[in-house]
């Protein structure tokens, strides 16, 4: 029997190194760039949240931020699962309880940028969209989303979905 619960990782600092190995086995980095990212985690942005299997695994993350601060934008970053888990929908059950998890927020938009993931996302409901300028957390540097900007327009994937 497998349980799967999606919790912000600030909540739960228990998961954090495993987090962090789990983000670089797909993104290497030093593990301490990688725990400053997990410590900033917070619970008014940006938030990473994990994915926990049977309250002991740690199979997924993913990290929100917003794109202009106390804006109604959301950017989604660092998407992974697992590799022994995918292509199980918990890909979808993580992004869906993110956009669950901005929306409590008041968050009214989503925007992602991905270089070969283009098919997941569509499935999900998103859209590609022209590229807009995020201004990231810690680098105050313009990065221009470009051509694989893709944003899912309320939340709401199904509404995208044609
Ligand atoms: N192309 C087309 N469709 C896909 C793809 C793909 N590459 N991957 C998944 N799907 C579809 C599935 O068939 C499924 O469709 P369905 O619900 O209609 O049956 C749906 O998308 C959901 O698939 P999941 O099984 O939930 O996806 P998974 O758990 O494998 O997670 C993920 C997908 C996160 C991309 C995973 O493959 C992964 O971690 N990849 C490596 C890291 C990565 O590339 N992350 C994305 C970076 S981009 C970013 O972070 C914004």
């Amino acid at each position: 029997m497998e349980f799967l619960q999606v919790l912000p990782v600030h909540r739960c600092k228990q998961y954090v190194s495993d987090c962090c190995d789990l983000i670089n086995s797909e993104w290497p980095r030093t593990k301490a760039a990688r725990l400053q990212m997990l410590f900033m985690s917070c619970d008014i942005f940006p938030t990473s949240l994990v994915l926990i299997l049977n309250e002991e695994q740690v199979v997924g993350h993913c990290k929100l931020g917003e794109i202009r601060f106390g804006g109604d934008e959301i950017i989604i970053e660092t998407v992974v699962i697992h590799p022994d888990h995918r292509g199980k929908g918990w890909g979808r059950i993580l992004m869906e309880d993110a956009e669950e998890y901005a929306r409590r927020k008041g968050k009214k938009k989503i925007y992602l940028s991905t270089r070969n993931q283009e098919g997941f996302y569509k499935r999900l409901g998103y859209e590609i969209c022209k590229p807009i300028l995020y201004f990231g957390f810690c680098d105050r540097t313009p990065e221009p989303l470009e051509d694989n900007g893709i944003s899912n327009g309320d939340t709401k994937h199904s509404e995208n979905i044609p």
